[in-house]
């Protein structure tokens, strides 16, 4: 009888330990980086005169809430809780060890008026604003400095309200580059997630010299036609990852950069440890770029368990010639696309230039690409592999990229070694005629 019981004991806990790793297995996730955390104290926006019918200007109420919560600095932090209604605002600034809890039908909305709307300097590895000469607007929601902040709640909606801008950029009458929704610059430990992003002036989220920051669980949502509303940018930053997101905009779901040409070469602030998983959506650009902005590198990319549809590109990495800098050890993995125009395009001759200073002999290095278990239906061309003359990309590897449509065309290749393995339509000479496929085939 003992053993009768022992042995199901043993047999349950066999049982429940295959059960724990296969969940384990399952739940691949950088939710460690940035924890989530709950705060001591909780105050609300309607302690600070806040009114949320949509039409009142509460601008005054979020920066009171925020300067509190940064000078009582009380311990464990300060949730700012966002009940349900239309909170009307202009720019405001974080600060560290707070959390902005937005309720189920809590909206942030950012004010049309741009006229008062904040200015800030160029970033640095810019040298000027990203669309124009000079300074940018500020970020609707911005935080500089910051350290330990949370954007979180019950799927509550931060609104950019960004028609206004997008018709000053397609009038051409923009004083200054529009601002982003959400930056954070020179931060650490920030976390974003089950919060809707919508309606961006231009790209939405936009962390810069940052490291530590985890973007999760978000949705991001712009028009097809809305221009420049970039979905995630991790620029010049440490350690960002992004996963299980929903995106459907107006330009890249997901663009990882570090600054551009002179600028971006002399402030010399790569992107490294950048994860990107399980995200899905569509856009008239780009599934998941990386660049063009890559002046000061970009290395260490994981991008795995992508789906992505009715997009222009499926994988863009983009560079150009006086941006300098690298791309380096990329790996692309489980990638779906459906109704792509282009499934893949590396390319060294995109992106424009912020002024006619930049050095033409600055040449961007792009090596170690693993791109693989690719599947895309109706793909309308395959793609394209295009280096730079004096600086060719080396170790291009495509393994298990199947793409099917009615071709008009095929691959597209120049300037590029690398490999290719079980590859389909055919690949490029370029790629099949290299030596060393072990490196490609060692990523399999
Ligand atoms: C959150 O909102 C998005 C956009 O409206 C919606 O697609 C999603 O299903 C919502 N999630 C939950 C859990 O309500
Ligand atoms: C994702 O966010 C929604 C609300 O936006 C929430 O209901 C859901 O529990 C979140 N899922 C995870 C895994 O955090
Ligand atoms: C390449 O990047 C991955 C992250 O994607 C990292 O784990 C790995 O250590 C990097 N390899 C080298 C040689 O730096």
């Amino acid at each position: 009888m003992a053993i009768k019981i022992l042995a199901a004991l043993c047999l349950l806990s066999m049982l429940l330990l295959r059960c724990s790793s296969a969940e384990e297995e399952e739940a691949v996730t950088c939710s460690g980086i940035v924890p989530m955390r709950g705060r001591a104290e909780v105050i609300s926006i309607t302690d600070f005169g806040g009114v949320g019918d949509g039409l009142t200007l509460n601008t005054a109420a979020f920066q009171a809430a925020i300067f509190r919560i940064s000078h009582l600095r009380r311990r464990g932090g300060t949730l700012l809780y966002i009940p349900a209604g239309v909170w009307l605002t202009g720019s405001f600034d974080l600060t560290s060890h707070m959390t902005l809890y937005l309720a189920k039908g809590a909206v942030i909305k950012a004010t049309q008026d741009t006229t008062k709307w904040p200015l800030i300097d160029p970033l640095p590895s810019y040298g000027r604003g990203r669309e124009l000469p000079g300074q940018r607007y500020k970020s609707f929601i911005h935080g500089n400095g910051l350290h330990d902040v949370i954007i979180t709640g019950e799927n509550g909606t931060i609104d950019g309200q960004g028609d206004v801008w997008w018709n000053m950029w397609r009038q051409r009458i923009l004083p200054f580059t529009r601002p982003n929704l959400v930056e954070f610059m020179h931060s650490g430990n920030i976390l974003i997630s089950n919060t809707i992003f919508q309606n961006s002036p231009f790209w939405n989220i936009h962390p810069v010299y940052c490291s530590n920051v985890v973007v999760r669980n978000v949705t991001i949502l712009a028009p097809f036609d809305s221009p420049n509303t970039d979905g995630v940018d991790p620029d010049s930053s440490l350690n960002v990852c992004i996963e299980d997101c929903y995106i459907s905009t107006g330009d890249d779901l997901v663009a990882v950069k570090s600054g551009w040409d002179e600028y971006g070469i002399a402030y010399g602030r790569p992107s490294s440890g950048i994860t990107i998983r399980r995200v899905t959506g569509s856009s008239p650009f780009a599934g998941i770029a990386i660049g063009s902005e890559t002046s000061g590198g970009v290395d260490n990319v994981l991008v795995e368990n992508v789906n992505i549809y009715n997009t222009g590109i499926g994988i863009h990495i983009k560079t150009n010639i006086g941006r300098g800098g690298y791309i380096k050890n990329v790996s692309i993995s489980d990638v779906y696309l459906n109704k792509v125009r282009k499934g893949l395009r590396i390319a060294g001759d995109v992106g424009d230039h912020p002024d006619s200073k930049f050095n033409p002999n600055a040449l961007p290095v792009v090596d170690g690409l693993i791109i693989k278990n690719v599947r895309g239906e109706n793909v309308l061309q395959p793609g394209s592999i295009q280096g730079i003359k004096n600086s060719p990309f080396t170790r291009i590897c495509l393994s298990n990229v199947k793409l099917f449509g009615d071709w008009s065309q095929s691959w597209k290749c120049m300037d590029v070694s690398g490999a290719a393995l079980e590859v389909q339509p055919a690949p490029c000479q370029e790629l099949t005629s290299t030596f060393d496929v072990s490196f490609c085939a060692n990523a399999v």
